[in-house]
């Protein structure tokens, strides 16, 4: 039987409305596990009414920090004492800690993003002038500024909504002058395609139960990379495309992995490694818990 942790051992959790879908419970875990650190990482559903208290008591109630996901990130970066330059420039935190007993705030989407990448397609960047993003939301806002801070000359945001995709563009031209950013409509995207190094898909298009994404990457050059951030099913209908054309894809698996390792790193004292047996356990999971899909 396991032994009942000791009550000074330190606890996070996921704080999300809902949260029980997550699966960062279960990579923070085998990360316990697999260090014999005695500690643990559990869900909390907070409700948007209840989420402002919920930080406020995190640390009474025994927390080290957490994560924070929908639809709680922006709330939380206007909670937090201070956070980091990446956070900043996106107006949330998805990573809470504490530092002399104040509350700090991360957003590790970025750089999960970026680890994936680097992992599954070295030196991708180097090769990467021009990126068409799909989606202008927070998860666009994380992938954008990624590339961004990795170099990227010009990026171009699609996005069914046109607006959404403008003021991101125009938040991220502040940001980084000198670089090209625009915003665009759905209807552009057969004319960016031919010049696109890096094709992101950052919308839930494509996800299980979603929407198809219509998107044929047919007329990308044939050095482009295609990486989609939706893991269920683990390869789209974008990026089985993409591979049947010969491109190179990276899923969106590794981004969720790898955005995991910081918030571990500040509460449990060791930075972890995204192994092959962390992704198999992950995708065991996804396996026995998706119906009907094959991630
Ligand atoms: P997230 O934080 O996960 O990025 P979000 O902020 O709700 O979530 O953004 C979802 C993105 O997917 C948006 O870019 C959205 O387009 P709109 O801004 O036009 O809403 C895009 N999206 C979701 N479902 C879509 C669909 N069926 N067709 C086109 N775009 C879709």
């Amino acid at each position: 039987m396991p032994q009942p942790l000791p009550s000074s051992a330190p606890k996070a959790c996921i704080i999300g409305f809902p949260a029980r879908h997550s699966r960062s419970p279960l990579i923070h875990r085998f990360w316990l596990r697999q260090h014999a650190i005695a500690g643990d990482y559990g869900f909390a559903e907070v409700s948007p009414d209840d989420f402002p208290g919920f930080i406020r008591d995190l640390a009474s109630n025994g927390y080290v920090g957490g994560n924070v996901t929908v639809p709680h990130k922006e709330t939380a970066f206007g909670l937090v004492h201070d956070a980091t330059a990446t956070a900043r420039a996106l107006g949330a935190v998805n990573t809470l800690w504490f530092e002399d007993g104040r509350l700090m705030g991360d957003n590790t989407d970025v750089a999960g993003f970026l680890a994936s990448l680097d992992a599954d397609a070295p030196g991708w960047d180097a090769r990467t002038p021009t990126a068409t993003v799909l989606g202008a939301g927070g998860a666009a806002r994380a992938v954008v500024y990624g590339l961004l801070a990795r170099g990227v000359e010009r990026i171009h945001i699609v996005n069914r909504t046109l607006a959404r995709a403008q003021a991101l563009a125009e938040h991220f031209g502040q940001l980084f002058s000198g670089r090209q950013i625009a915003g665009a409509g759905w209807d552009a995207l057969p004319g960016l395609l031919p010049a696109s190094s890096l094709l992101v898909n950052t919308t839930s298009m494509g996800m299980h139960g979603q929407p198809t994404l219509d998107v044929d990457p047919k007329t990308l050059p044939e050095t482009a990379l295609v990486t989609d951030i939706v893991y269920v099913p683990l390869e789209t209908p974008l990026l089985a495309a993409a591979r049947q054309r010969g491109l190179r894809t990276v899923g969106g698996l590794g981004m969720l992995l790898h955005q995991a390792a910081p918030g571990f790193a500040r509460w449990f004292g060791m930075t972890p490694v995204v192994s092959r047996a962390l992704y198999d356990d992950v995708v065991a999971d996804l396996l026995a818990t998706t119906e009907g899909s094959k991630p």
